[in-house]
Parts: C-alpha cells; sequence; structure tokens
C-alpha cells in the first residue's frame, strides 16, 4: 500500500534550476538581484504596497516584535496576547523581546477569539498577534476592530496565507505587519525564506537595516555623497542577520508562478475531503470562515481519542499530523490563564494529508480509513 504522508514539498525542478544556474553563473547569491525581483513579484501578486524578503517567517515575527517594540517605546515585561494553538515560533517572537505572551482561546475556527481577546486586555497590552490557521482568516476583522478601538497594534502571522483572499482581498492590508513563510512544506515552498511587509514606506525601510546587522549605507551615502570612500558605511543598532538571499529568491519566484493553480488544487482536495467525511459520526470538520478564500494550507478535524486514532491511521499508512499542541504543554509558556477551546482541540485536531501529489483516490481512502478507525476507536 502506497504510504500517504501529511506534507509533500512540489518543486518545478528544472524551472528552479534554471533560477540558481542564473545565479551562480553571475556570481550573485545574496542580497539585490533576485530577491528585489521577488520582493516585487510578491507586491504584483498579493497587491500589497511593501515587502521585504527575509530567511525565514520566524525572523520575520521577531523583527515584527522588534520594530514595534522599538517605534512605540514598549517596556520589558509589557503584554502581548497571542494564541496557544500555534507553532512556537509566533510565541517565541514575544519571548524574544523580553515581553509577556498572554494567551487567548481560540474559536471554531481555530483562530483566536475576539470574545477571549478582549478579556485578556490589560493596562499592559501592547499588541496582538493573530495567526491565521491553515490559511483560515478566522475572525480577523472582529480583530482589526477590536485593535483599533483598543489602541493596540496587530501582528498577522500569515506564515499559512500565501493566496488567501479575505473578501476578495489578499491578506496583508489588515495588521499593522504581516509575516508569511516560504518554508519548503508551505504553500509557497523554498528551501526556508519568508516575507514581512508593512503598510508603510517608513517601516519597510527600517525592517531593511535591522535585517542586515543594522548597517544603513543609505544614511552614509546620503552624507557622503561627496565621499569617494565608499567603503565606510554606519552601523546604527545591533540588526541581525535576517534577509533572504537570491538562491531561494529564485526558487520562491518559481513557486510564485503556481500559486494560485496550486492552492485551487488544494481547495479541490478540501472540497473532496468535505465530501468523503459529511455526515461522519465522530469527526468534526473545522470550517473556513465565511467571507474567507483560505490558501488551505491545512484540511483539519478533530476526533475524539486523536492519538489512537492517529495510530490506526498510521497501520494503513496514513501520515497525517497535528497543528497544534496547546502551547502552555511546553515549560516556557506553563502558566498561562487557561483556554479551554485551545486545549480540546489540541488533544482532538488531526490535520489530514494535504499536498499536490495527492489525488481523489488518495483523498477517498484517507476518508473512508479515517471514518473506519473513528467507529472502531471510539465505539
Ligand atoms: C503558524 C506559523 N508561524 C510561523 C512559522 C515559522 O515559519 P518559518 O519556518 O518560515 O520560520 C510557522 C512554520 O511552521 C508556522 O506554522
Amino acid at each position: 500500500m502506497k504510504p500517504i504522508q501529511l506534507f509533500v514539498p512540489t518543486f518545478r525542478v528544472d524551472e528552479c534550476l534554471a533560477e540558481v544556474r542564473e545565479c551562480l553563473e553571475k556570481g550573485w547569491t545574496g542580497l539585490g538581484y533576485k530577491t528585489t525581483a521577488f520582493e516585487q513579484a510578491w507586491k504584483d501578486y498579493t497587491g500589497l504596497p511593501h515587502a521585504h524578503f527575509l530567511n525565514s517567517a520566524t525572523s520575520g515575527l521577531h523583527l515584527a516584535v522588534r520594530l514595534l517594540k522599538e517605534r512605540y517605546g514598549w517596556s520589558d515585561g509589557d503584554e502581548i496576547i497571542s494564541t496557544p494553538l500555534t507553532f512556537v515560533s509566533s510565541n517565541h517572537a514575544i519571548l524574544y523581546e523580553r515581553l509577556t505572551p498572554v494567551f487567548a482561546d481560540v474559536d471554531e475556527y481555530l483562530c483566536l477569539d475576539p470574545a477571549s481577546v478582549a478579556e485578556r486586555i490589560t493596562p499592559r497590552t501592547r499588541a496582538v498577534i493573530f495567526v491565521g490557521l491553515g490559511g483560515n482568516a478566522g475572525q480577523l476583522e472582529a480583530i482589526v476592530q477590536l485593535c483599533r478601538e483598543r489602541g493596540l497594534k496587530l501582528i498577522l502571522d500569515a506564515a499559512h496565507m500565501s493566496g488567501t483572499r479575505l473578501r476578495g482581498r489578499h491578506v496583508g492590508t489588515e495588521a499593522d505587519v504581516t509575516v508569511f513563510s516560504f518554508h519548503a512544506v508551505k504553500n509557497l515552498p523554498t528551501a526556508d525564506s519568508g516575507m514581512i511587509c508593512f503598510p508603510d514606506a517608513e517601516s519597510d525601510a527600517a525592517a531593511r537595516h535591522w535585517t542586515w546587522l543594522g548597517i544603513d549605507k543609505d544614511t552614509f551615502s546620503r552624507t557622503h555623497s561627496d565621499s569617494t570612500y565608499k567603503w565606510y558605511y554606519g552601523v546604527e543598532h545591533v540588526g541581525f542577520k535576517y534577509h533572504g538571499n537570491s538562491i531561494m529568491a529564485g526558487i520562491g519566484m518559481v513557486s510564485l508562478r503556481y500559486l494560485e493553480a496550486d492552492n485551487a488544487f488544494r481547495r479541490q482536495l478540501a472540497d473532496w475531503y468535505d465530501a468523503g467525511l459529511s455526515g461522519a459520526p465522530g469527526i468534526e470538520r473545522v470550517a473556513v470562515a465565511p467571507g474567507c478564500e483560505s490558501a488551505r494550507h491545512l484540511y483539519q478535524v478533530l476526533v475524539d481519542r486523536r492519538d489512537e486514532v492517529m495510530l490506526g491511521l498510521n497501520q494503513a499508512q496514513i501520515y497525517p499530523g497535528v497543528h497544534y499542541r496547546d502551547n502552555t504543554m511546553y515549560a516556557m509558556y506553563a502558566g498561562q490563564p487557561a483556554c479551554p477551546r485551545a486545549r480540546r482541540a489540541s488533544d482532538r485536531v488531526i490535520s489530514l494529508p494535504m499536498h499536490l501529489q495527492l489525488d481523489r483516490d488518495d483523498v477517498e481512502r484517507v476518508c473512508g480509513t479515517l471514518r473506519t478507525v473513528v467507529a472502531e476507536v471510539c465505539q
């Protein structure tokens, strides 16, 4: 029996190699050249005004918190409300900057619930990190509204949202900063990279200094425009080495050409799953929020006795995933206020196989096996 994996990255190998070859032949693999071209291509595709290419979304989330903290003068220990149901990158970004993560509970979309966020706001709350889990926009619009009313900044962790549209528009204009992941298993695969998008040119320019060690060549060239000493530059802050490189950008440009078609196929897979699981006893499907055209990074269901169900699927050579374990189960996030819905989802959630090498027969096999295993385990 053919194994069915959760994720299988698909690269258009010849086109990617042609891009990489160009970099190698030109002798330019780093910042500039294809990174600039890819940033432009991403802006053209999404309609977002600014985009800065990074080595990962993890770097981008850290940078987002760093820049907001710097710009608005937040103090150590100030709070950011986040979700316990995410990859740890979202929450590590808060701890990197010595701020305090405060978890709020999730809703039926497994995204932050605005009512729970509102309850967790204190005088020290400065921002919210919203994660579009699996490509779902959840109640993002209500969160935007809440942040505006309460004077909070909003970071959108759009790691799963390359190609997600909300009311017909690509996500990324809602928040003060939006971060996409182009990790190999994501909808727009490279080996490892990401994009940070700000609504304003000033923040975009500041981010570019921070992602190249704080080196400020522009300031130098402005203040020494008649200088012949072009090898000098200013260093304005202790920045990071977070920018992306031309090899990743070249691969990203190829993947971007296919993103629309790939996401359409993911939505087709989701429709097949919906049809195959509709009415199945003991299997709850996580819906996409109204108004959202999800990139469908994930297709998630909730079942009782999840771990036994997973083992049953493994026996049939089906290898799904779990997104995510409640982060309070990790030592550095213990001691948070209770988020019962997130905890229950963490115990029950399964991400079914979702990638471009699946076909309808595979989806039907997963659905049939899942129905059987759930009936056996939960009878
Ligand atoms: C929700 C979420 N945020 C952030 C990240 C980090 O992305 P990257 O691997 O590009 O650093 C991931 C990656 O899995 C993720 O799933």
